[in-house]
């Protein structure tokens, strides 16, 4: 059994320090988008307003799926450590595509580098997907960033990755886990356009048909969702979460987190979603 807060696309901004070359790239465009729209978007104070919940809510674990920072700068990955040293619970984190923004970030695996202590697990041979373990349960952490060109979001697993999770999936299937898996990307059809989707979730569909999962959970287009995937013995849930830093007040879009109770017998889910004051249960 394992009790766990999932929220996504925190988007942690800080340009401290930050000198002016470093814009002379990829960054140059994400920077002029930042300063035009995401202040607008985001309030990085809804993310500690989370983290107070958290004792209250009895959680176990705290799940980022990716998007920690914006520019996937140093100062940035340096206020995540900052914040996520005062959650009172232990961590695990993917990387989004904001965390892989330019080659140079994603070469020389910064975001790995700030954040290794939240992605410790078994492996087979490469960073991911890397498995945790919590008696009955199995987070199952992928990555699906990628550095893109400007004005280009999409993700991919590759197929060795794919390959690893699929070995890895149906061992942990085979040992009665449940299986929960993370992503960036939503990795089915119909939520993203193509300039921000999964490239390769044809493939990641096939493995999940093949080796099954019990739950799959990502981020990446600041909305509430429910899909599903194919999987051996039925439908297997797909859900997806607010940006948890959105200072949007729409429906599905505000800053919002999931808790999750899965164990190997199935799993239940309450949202709650920022209603201008506090983090509430639509349900309760
Ligand atoms: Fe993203």
């Amino acid at each position: 059994m394992l009790r766990f807060l999932h929220t996504s696309d925190i988007h942690l901004l800080r340009l401290d320090g930050v000198t002016p070359w470093r814009y002379l790239n990829k960054r140059l465009t994400g920077r002029l988008n930042l300063a035009l729209h995401r202040g607008k978007k985001q309030d990085q104070s809804l993310f500690d307003r989370m983290v107070e919940q958290v004792e209250a809510l009895a959680l176990d674990r705290f799940v980022v799926t990716g998007d920690l920072t914006n520019l996937a700068l140093e100062s940035e990955f340096e206020l995540c450590v900052e914040k996520f040293e005062t959650i009172p619970v232990p961590l695990t984190v993917i990387p989004g595509n904001h965390d892989t923004y330019t080659r140079g970030s994603e070469r020389t695996q910064r975001f790995e580098h700030y954040m290794a202590p939240y992605m410790q697990g078994e492996r087979e041979g490469g960073d991911y997907p890397f498995v945790q373990r919590f008696d009955d349960v199995a987070l199952v952490g992928v990555s699906s960033a990628v550095a893109t060109p400007p004005f280009d979001a999409t993700g991919q697993c590759g197929a060795a990755q794919l390959g690893r999770l699929r070995r890895m999936l149906t061992a942990l299937g085979e040992e009665g886990l449940a299986r929960v898996v993370l992503v960036h990307h939503p990795p089915v059809d119909g939520l993203s356009k193509p300039n921000h989707a999964l490239t390769d979730r044809a493939a990641f569909g096939e493995v999940i048909a093949a080796a099954g999962a019990e739950l799959i959970l990502h981020g990446h287009e600041h909305v509430n969702s429910e899909a599903s995937l194919p999987g051996p013995d039925g439908p297997v849930p797909v859900h997806g979460i607010a940006s948890g830093t959105s200072r949007l007040q729409k429906p599905g879009r505000a800053a919002a987190f999931s808790v999750y109770d899965v164990s190997s017998s199935g799993f239940t889910r309450e949202l709650y979603e920022w209603n201008g004051t506090r983090y509430a249960s639509p349900n309760a």
